[in-house]
């Protein structure tokens, strides 16, 4: 007699009792499922407006065309998940939000700016100008990648911004990145992972097509170098694919990023940082302790220490590890979601969950603090396609889907 509800039964006498039970009883469900659930879902974006009148002129003037705006990283906090929004088309006004895990609907819940309306404004170097990625630290410290420079959105240089989530988004620090690093016209800081031992690190994979590569930001130092390889560059053979009847013949280079979880059985502190072009198959991997040596790096030396981990099941986009050593990662063209564990070889690897209506380009992976890991699913290519028409419609564009892992992410 598990769930002969009481509460279905008498619970308009226990109105607050039962609430409580019944989203346990969901909880419960969804912690069996061994599918991704949908936990947020929008047809398009909207924001918090300042006013109802902001809002109007905003919609008269197009600084603010519904349809064209796009979520891309997501990471979790606190009860909050914040997210990036790229100006991949015009009138995109936000680029950095955050929606409470509570909002009311889970359908087209609003987003509100932040650290504020002003923090996101345009054509100003000193606020965000064009966020790809964000990743939050184990002190709430938010590191935002605003080095989408591959259109003409913003002039300004890339930067790499500290704020602190405790403090209301207080920027801590700020680090203007320079044009041999990644260009102010063309570059794009794609995604990152933190290392926070030795004041604190960022490995971040630039997907430029005229210099991608592997920059390592360091905090401490407020400076960054890049390593460049072939390893970095799309695989010709993996780059024909088509998602959701929209073809990528694009050669996309360096994407994915992913980091091993702290092992304290290693005094050095060694990890391996896991990285993947898009259009590519194969992981390959390199340790933190090299990527820290800034010597190291600028001499040709460091190339012999990546490592070749295994071929994927088809092309990835984002990627992520939790603190048991699981990597989740997803498959573009299976639209699906796969799981690998770091102990064993790569070819014992398995597709998790596939679904063509919800898994359509997983693109970003975030863990909360009860054991469920969330991925975005945005159909980014059709926003990076100009040719695509986007239309205004009921469809579900962009989708944060969630799983029960029982684990938190590489960085606890
Ligand atoms: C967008 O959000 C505002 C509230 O901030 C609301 O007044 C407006 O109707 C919304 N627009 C759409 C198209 O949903
Ligand atoms: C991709 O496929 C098309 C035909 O479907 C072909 O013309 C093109 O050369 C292919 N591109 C690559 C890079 O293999
Ligand atoms: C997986 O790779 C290992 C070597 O790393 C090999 O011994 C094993 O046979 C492979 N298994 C399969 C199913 O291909």
């Amino acid at each position: 007699m598990q769930v002969f509800s009481f509460c279905e039964y008498f619970g308009f006498l226990f109105v607050s009792y039962c609430l409580v039970n019944t989203k346990q009883n969901v909880r419960e469900k969804i912690k069996n499922s061994d599918r991704f659930e949908v936990e947020y879902q929008w047809s398009y974006v909207n924001y918090t407006w300042k006013s109802r009148e902001d809002y109007r002129n905003s919609v008269i003037n197009k600084r603010y065309i519904p349809e064209n705006n796009v979520i891309s990283g997501v990471k979790f906090y606190k009860d909050k998940f914040y997210v990036a929004l790229p100006r991949l088309r015009k009138g995109s006004p936000v680029t950095l939000a955050h929606v409470s895990r509570n909002a009311r609907s889970i359908t087209n819940p609003l987003l509100r700016p932040f650290p504020s309306w002003k923090m996101n404004a345009r054509n100003d170097c000193a606020t965000f100008q064009n966020v790809h990625s964000i990743e939050i630290d184990k002190k709430g410290i938010m590191w935002v990648l605003d080095g989408n420079r591959f259109n003409d959105y913003t002039s300004c240089p890339p930067k790499i911004v500290l704020l602190d989530l405790n403090k209301k988004g207080k920027v801590i620090q700020t680090y203007v990145v320079p044009n041999e690093v990644s260009m102010r016209d063309g570059g794009f800081l794609k995604d990152l992972v933190l290392d926070e031992s030795d004041g604190g690190y960022a490995f971040i994979t630039e997907n430029s097509e005229q210099d991608p590569g592997i920059i390592v930001y360091s905090r401490f130092q407020n400076r960054a170098w890049k390593i460049r390889d072939r390893t970095m560059y799309s695989e010709l053979e993996n780059s024909n694919f088509s998602v959701d009847g929209v073809k990528n013949e694009k050669l996309i280079s360096i994407d994915g990023i992913a980091m091993d979880p702290v092992d304290k059985t290693k005094p050095d502190g060694e990890r391996l940082v896991y990285y993947s072009a898009l259009s590519g198959n194969y992981v390959y991997a390199i340790s933190n302790i090299i990527l820290k040596n800034e010597q190291l790096c600028r001499s040709a030396l460091w190339r012999r220490y990546i490592q070749k981990i295994g071929p994927k099941q088809g092309p990835t986009d984002g990627m992520i590890m939790d603190r048991q050593g699981n990597m989740y990662y997803g498959l573009l063209n299976l639209y699906g979601i796969a799981k690998w564990n770091n102990q064993k070889p790569f070819n014992t690897s398995i597709v998790m969950d596939t679904n063509q209506n919800t898994l359509v380009w997983p693109q970003s992976f975030t863990f909360d603090n009860s054991g469920f890991m969330y991925v975005l699913a945005n159909g980014i290519h059709k926003f990076y396609d100009p040719h695509f028409p986007l239309h205004l419609s009921n469809d579900v564009k962009f989708r944060l889907l969630r799983i029960f892992t029982g684990t938190k992410s590489y960085l606890y």
